[in-house]
């Protein structure tokens, strides 16, 4: 996608050959900054601070990040550490067990000489798969606007709310929820989102808002609380969200506050649609409620805000009383029920066990 008109992707090998850049999304919307990553360490805080951050970018980095480990060290020993220390980095998201299972694959049974290039080949790969899966993602979801967009009327735009941000920033390009939606904005379908702010860490307001201003895509802001408020007076068509887990019965872990969305649809008719990049789903685990780790972080992050001042200085304020009691689960679950679909780079299925099955037998059949 674009920055200032740039083409550009949210990781990259920098031009020395073996460091990592990637955006630092800490900074947006209101500076924009990248940091070259340059160990395994780095790579391992730049996931945990959420400088980067969304599941397929999660994975991404962490591929990167046992790149870096085997440039200083090509052992078992390290191999074994770097996947141990970037697994525990955040628990939610099974892009990053998938990403570190492909790398280990790639080098383990290989002489230490080779496996610094091959873990870099293989990292360089899962960026370009992952771009190649979010393409056919745009191109699976599109005729779910484009059908909207044919009832509407002259002068109508399509509305599709987003919770998160499920866009480019939290991939390597073109975003999983947002690729239909930038789709449809290129071919010319007059199509308009609804990001959710998505407190406590913002990343509709600071993340999806920003990217979709920078690719030109009618947006307005809202508070977390409003989407069901817009579903009854009929002013979401579609709702589409990205998600860090689907379990193998089709159950949906997304960031906190998207199984609300989903409750508001049902109730007013409104498709829910979740879009799924295949790495994205744990066939080894069935009952999202039950057997997704979700993650809890710090007090601060809801009891406190940041944002830009008017002389342009980057603050935080406190919003809550000293010693209150604060809870941060940063991920819920979707029951498979109230989904409406998949849409995967294999086509729109149902979020059931036989449709995911159906659509990945190989990747259903290597978790028996
Ligand atoms: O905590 P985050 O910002 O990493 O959470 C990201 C989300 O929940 C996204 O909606 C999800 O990862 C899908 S990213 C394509």
């Amino acid at each position: 996608m674009k920055v200032n008109g740039k083409a550009m992707r949210s990781i990259w090998v920098e031009p020395d050959g073996w460091s990592v850049g990637v955006i630092d999304q800490t900074a947006l919307p209101h500076r924009f900054a990248t940091v070259r990553l340059a160990t395994l360490e780095e790579a391992a805080h730049a996931i945990r601070a959420m400088v980067i951050r969304g599941a397929p970018l999660i994975g991404a980095t962490a591929a990167y990040g046992i790149c870096l480990a085997l440039r200083a060290d090509p052992s078992d020993e390290t191999l074994d550490h770097a996947y141990g220390t970037l697994l525990a980095t955040r628990p939610t998201a099974v892009n990053l067990r998938w990403a570190l299972d492909e790398i280990t694959a790639a080098v383990r049974n290989r002489p230490r000489s080779e496996r610094t290039a091959a873990a870099y080949r293989r990292a360089a790969e899962i960026c370009d798969e992952d771009v190649a899966i979010n393409t056919a993602i745009g191109r699976n979801g599109l005729p779910l606007i484009e059908t909207i967009a044919s009832r509407k009327k002259p002068g109508e735009r399509v509305n599709v709310l987003t919770h998160c941000n499920a866009g480019w920033l939290a991939t390597v390009d073109v975003g999983t929820a947002t690729a239909p939606i930038y789709l449809a904005h290129d071919k010319g379908v007059a199509v308009h989102v609804f990001a959710d702010e998505t407190r406590p860490r913002n990343q509709g307001a600071s993340l999806t808002a920003w990217e979709l201003g920078q690719h030109g895509v009618p947006h307005t802001l809202i508070a977390d609380n409003t989407g069901g408020h817009l579903m009854q007076h009929g002013m979401v068509d579609l709702v589409i969200v990205g998600t860090d887990r689907v379990t193998a019965n089709g159950d949906v872990c997304n960031k906190i506050g998207t199984y609300l969305k989903a409750l508001a649809a049902r109730d007013n008719g409104v498709p829910f649609y979740v879009a799924l990049p295949s790495p994205t789903i744990d066939f080894t685990v069935a009952d999202g409620l039950a057997e997704i780790p979700i993650e809890q972080r710090s007090a601060e992050e809801v009891a406190t805000m940041t944002g830009r001042t008017a002389d342009g200085r980057i603050e935080t304020v406190h919003i809550a009383p000293a010693g209150s009691a604060v809870a941060n689960y940063g991920f819920d679950v979707t029951p498979a029920r109230l989904i409406s679909g998949l849409i995967t780079e294999r086509g729109v299925i149902a979020a059931s066990r036989a449709a995911l099955a159906g659509a990945f037998p190989e990747r259903a059949g290597a978790a028996e």
